[in-house]
């Protein structure tokens, strides 16, 4: 199943050791997620990104669909420089499934 926020939810367990997301979420090791989808990467005020996400957001990288989908497949292939040490989702339905979860916190 793809595009299941449900679904989705189970694997965000991948990444709230270091993100939280949903009401009263902080900047932890990364920062919050909510509202992410639709943004400018690397925008958070109160977020202490690295220059390469900073730069990129700079530079026009939007966290649209498709941008995140291949951010999370390989977040440094992305973005070269990026300090999310995570080694990406490998499984498209784990990729549809979490950003429809994310979805959830955006306005879109
Ligand atoms: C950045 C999502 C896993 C640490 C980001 C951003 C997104 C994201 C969308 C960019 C945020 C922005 O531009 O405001 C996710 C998702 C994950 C995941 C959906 C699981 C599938 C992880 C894990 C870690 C991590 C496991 C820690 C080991 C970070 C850090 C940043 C970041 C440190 C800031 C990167 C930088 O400034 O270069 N993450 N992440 N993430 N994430 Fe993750």
């Amino acid at each position: 199943l793809a595009d299941d926020p449900e679904a989705g939810k189970k694997v965000f367990a991948k990444c709230a050791a270091c993100h939280a997301v949903g009401e009263g979420a902080k900047n932890r090791v990364g920062p919050h997620l909510n509202g992410v989808v639709g943004r400018k990467a690397g925008a958070l005020e109160d977020y202490k990104y690295s220059k390469a996400m900073t730069e990129a957001g700079a530079g026009g990288l939007a966290w649209d669909e498709d941008n995140l989908t291949a951010f999370l497949a390989n977040p440094r292939g992305v973005v070269k420089g990026t300090k999310m040490a995570f080694a990406g989702l490998k499984s498209e339905d784990d990729l549809s499934n979490v950003i429809a979860y994310l979805e959830t916190f955006s306005e879109k």
